[in-house]
């Protein structure tokens, strides 16, 4: 490496003084080109440019790791989600099937069907074939990667999350109660990105009644206007946070669970993707008595 072949200065010492006689290097004995200046500029462009491309691959790969780690996320929920699925897909499949044993019957023992009675059973088995695969289709929407903002109450990601986990609040003797004020302003967010934010919530509000007690408790959600913000409160009545480690809760893998039980990635990428949409997030808690978290948004700019 001398003077300025690859757009560095040389590193060993000039033979002349500045600027006249640079031409040979003490060290390397290299002469100093005399192609001029613009080569000079061009390999700094050049280097210039190759920083940059350093700079954006760093940054690409941490949008990659980001992305990554979202998804992960997303999968672990929708494991938490799976046995609330296989509930809410029992249902259609039962009527489908029915539905389906009734004609069957019929046929065996030769009866006729009115045409007005095949009519009804047929059409109670499209629409329950529809009401599976929306709960498919919901799935495989939380699922997919980069989903864009777009203009949503947030009522409906809430609902849509109890839809899915009431039956496992019950199963384990945990009262939900919603208190949604139907009339908020808009935001501009990515329901299913929202679903995650409020799934790990909920999970970490019913792993925290259950590190309390076996016998149950609450999780309550409120949604309500604050000052032409949209907030969400999701409240607990599990084992609080301990002050002592209220700072960390938000860092990535901070975890208290056992290994297999937490990740310690729920309320990282839950803070990420609040932030994403300018919103907050807060948490306020009592050791022993339970938690709650508030999430507040700004309104979109055409809010009702
Ligand atoms: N509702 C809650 N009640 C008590 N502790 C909580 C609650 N939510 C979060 N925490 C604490 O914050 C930690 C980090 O939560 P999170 O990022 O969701 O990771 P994980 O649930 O995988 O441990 C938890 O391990 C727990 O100690
Ligand atoms: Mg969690």
């Amino acid at each position: 490496m001398c003077w300025y072949v690859d757009g560095t200065l040389c590193f060993g010492q000039p033979s002349g003084s500045f600027p006249e006689k640079l031409d040979q290097c003490r060290t390397c004995k290299v002469y100093k080109s005399h192609v001029g200046d613009e080569t000079v500029q061009l390999a700094d462009s050049f280097k210039h440019m190759v920083s940059k491309l350093d700079i954006s691959e760093k940054e690409i790969k941490k949008l990659e790791q980001k992305t990554q780690l979202i998804q992960a996320s997303k999968m672990s929920t929708l494991g938490e989600m799976a046995s609330g699925i296989a509930h809410e897909l029992n249902q259609p499949l039962s009527v489908i099937r029915m539905g389906a044993t009734f004609l069957s019957k019929m046929i065996q023992k030769g009866k006729g069907i009115q045409d007005e009675e095949l009519k009804n059973v047929v059409k109670e088995i499209v629409g329950q074939v529809d009401r599976a695969s929306s709960i498919i289709n919901h799935m495989r929407d939380f699922s997919r990667i980069g989903v864009k903002a777009t203009e949503l109450d947030v009522n409906e990601p809430i609902r849509n999350i109890f839809g899915i986990l009431g039956q496992q609040f019950k199963v384990r003797n945990i009262e939900v109660e919603l208190d949604l004020d139907d009339n908020l302003p808009h935001i501009m967010a990515d329901s299913n990105k929202l679903e995650q934010v409020l799934l790990n919530l909920v999970v970490n509000a019913r792993q925290a009644i259950e590190e309390k007690s076996e016998s149950g408790g609450k999780v309550t959600i409120k949604s309500f206007s604050d000052k032409g913000q949209a907030a969400i409160s999701v409240s607990d009545t599990g084992n609080g946070i301990p002050e002592h480690i209220l700072d960390k809760i938000f860092e990535p893998f901070f975890t208290t669970k056992k290994v297999g039980v937490g990740t310690g990635l729920g309320l990282s990428i839950s803070y990420g993707i609040v932030k994403d949409y300018g919103g907050t997030i807060d948490v306020k808690t009592e050791e022993g008595i339970g938690t709650t978290f508030l999430l507040k948004f700004p309104p979109c700019s055409n809010a009702k």
